[in-house]
């Protein structure tokens, strides 16, 4: 057994998010969270919303909500979406909490203390309109890369260039509209990462060969670049603020960190978040967490979409040497492509493609976790289409896995009654069953270890055509005619593929699961992981065990159906 620790990207307090973000973040954590937890292993898994910054504030000025009360009802309105998708967190935190705060001024602290923050006077967007400076995403003009017209102070959605909002051509103000600004000078806090940079090329070739290649060669071009200072503070009115104690004047002012400092903190965060909550006081969050080793016993795994990846492999990590304290580092770090909707862009600000609260309105979390993790975009962006998506739940959740154990449970209850009939004793075709059953269980947990989900998904649809194939080939149906007990036999063996089925399917489809599983009456029966040898005796269900016959498990979509997804949502290529 070991100890596990596993974060996904912080989603933005501003909105629902997107099926491209659950599938670039939080659902693959969640898949191999659960996994690790079937398999016996002690597992941490923490996420939390990212609740600074200029997207909560202009989100809460739309609303006309004091910043911290649009933020406590967008976080639980999110909760409530992600609860919903089965996503089982062990906390789900807020980067707005007191912890995050009281870390996020330690760090800064002691990076001061170690020579890697510097005060700098720098020139900034001021509009004498709104009495303020105006960072990031409160200034909008034009980009000087691509001439797209809305872009954003901090970066243009069309390119996806990083701007300074001193880049933008015809600046205005997205507070109000006012293009009377100008550039003062202003003090801000400097991370000097740049000093960093050698220790963190060191680390990068100890821990990156490891990494999914995605992950290991953004890392790369990241440093190739060169760490650059940064500033990690703003002017706002909202985020950590700058404790008084290290720098009087910067707090006078009433500066805050930037939100891109404090957001990878609050996976600390949130873990002492975790601990604080438990009335025992037995939640250790510091044994996750910091050790004189790094906490060296604990593997922590962090998932996350690409654009992320400069941040959490070099930037935090930086973050976490500076500070000169045996901090836990990402020891595996996975990264995934874009998934697009008809090949454009799913926009969170432009309403395009499918948000994870419609998503749900449709069908089942099952329906949408199957389909997104089997086609996660892990080698290459992948495009998601009505079509493909109804396509593939007919075929692999209603045919291939639904229809087996709805055929298997009604024929047996038919014919043999409530009980898992006994029958012949396990012959040559059972033998060979259990054998590929072991083979094709030994492929999955690889490929779900080496966090290849495609690959996973594969093997797990293999595992359930295998069933598929043995009821073909004996067709109890017909055995039943000339032998009864062979029809039994075959039809306790296929009961017992439906309990391994319930077991290993859980990490994707965990409430179809849940439905396989306590189909059997079997006491103490909880979704432990098979072992191999369970997997070719294929006897874990003995007979005489009481079963019911669940409701269908996944319905066909119909053309019709595919037809109104279309109309809602458009499924014009883009
Ligand atoms: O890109 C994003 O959605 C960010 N909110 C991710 C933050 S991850 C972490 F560092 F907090
Ligand atoms: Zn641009």
């Amino acid at each position: 057994m070991a100890r596990h620790l596993i974060t996904s990207a912080l989603p933005y307090i501003n909105g629902i998010k997107h099926l491209g973000n659950m599938v670039g973040s939080m659902l693959p954590a969640d898949v191999y969270a659960r996994y690790l937890r079937q398999r016996g292993h002690d597992v941490l898994y923490i996420c939390a919303t990212d609740e600074h910054g200029t997207p909560a504030e202009l989100a809460a000025k739309e609303q006309g909500l004091p910043v911290d009360a649009f933020c406590a009802q967008a976080h639980d309105a999110q909760k409530a979406v992600y609860d919903g998708f089965g996503l089982a967190f062990d906390h789900f935190g807020r980067s707005s909490s007191p912890q995050n705060a009281e870390l996020t001024q330690h760090f800064a602290r002691k990076l001061n203390e170690n020579g890697f923050i510097e005060e700098r006077a720098i020139r900034q967007v001021y509009s004498p309109a709104d009495g303020r400076f105006l960072p990031d995403r409160y200034v909008e003009g034009t980009c000087p890369h691509c001439g797209y017209d809305k872009a954003r102070g901090d970066q243009c959605e069309n390119c996806t260039r990083v701007l300074d909002p001193t880049d933008l051509i015809e600046p205005r103000s997205a507070i109000s509209g006012s293009t009377d600004l100008e550039v003062r000078e202003t003090k801000h806090l400097f991370l000097l990462q740049s000093r960093l940079q050698g220790e963190v090329e060191a680390w990068i070739d100890e821990v990156a060969d490891e990494w999914p290649q995605l992950a290991s060669s953004i890392a790369r071009k990241w440093l190739t670049e060169g760490l650059h200072d940064r500033a990690i503070t703003r002017d706002l009115d909202w985020g950590v603020p700058v404790p008084a104690d290290t720098w009087p004047d910067l707090a006078a002012e009433g500066k805050v960190f930037y939100v891109w400092f404090d957001a990878p903190i609050e996976y600390i965060g949130s873990t002492k978040e975790w601990a604080d909550q438990d009335p025992t006081g037995a939640r250790d969050w510091r044994s996750w967490w910091y050790g004189p080793d790094g906490a060296d016993d604990v593997r922590y795994t962090e998932f996350m979409a690409k654009d992320n990846v400069p941040f959490h492999s070099v930037m935090f990590p930086a973050t976490e040497m500076g500070v000169r304290e045996p901090w836990k580092k990402v020891d595996h770090l996975k990264a995934f492509n874009w998934l697009t909707y008809y090949g454009g862009k799913f926009s969170t600000s432009q309403k395009r493609g499918v948000f994870t609260d419609q998503a749900l309105e449709i069908l089942p979390a099952d329906y949408w976790r199957y389909f997104l993790m089997a086609n996660a975009p892990e080698s290459d962006d992948t495009s998601f289409t009505w079509e493909h998506f109804t396509a593939t739940v007919n075929k692999d959740l209603a045919d291939t896995l639904g229809n087996f154990v709805n055929r298997v449970l009604s024929f047996s209850k038919k014919r043999f009654g409530e009980e898992v009939p006994a029958g012949a004793p396990a012959g040559e075709a059972e033998a060979r069953l259990g054998e590929q059953i072991a083979e094709l269980l030994a492929e999955y947990e690889a490929q779900m270890e080496a966090l290849q989900f495609r690959k996973a998904a594969a093997a797990l649809r293999a595992l359930w055509s295998a069933g598929n194939s043995y009821l073909e080939e004996k067709a109890p149906w017909l055995e039943i005619k000339t032998d009864k007990d062979a029809a039994a036999l075959t039809l306790r063996t296929a009961m017992n593929l439906i309990h391994l089925y319930a077991v290993v399917s859980e990490p994707f489809i965990p409430t179809s699961a849940k439905a396989m599983r306590t189909a059997f009456a079997l006491a103490g029966d909880t979704a432990t992981w098979v072992s191999r040898e369970e997997a070719k005796s294929l006897d874990s269900v003995p007979a005489g065990t009481r079963f019911i016959v669940p409701p269908v498990l996944f319905a066909k979509l119909t053309d019709d159906d595919l037809e109104s997804y279309k109309e809602r949502f458009g499924g014009e290529p883009a």
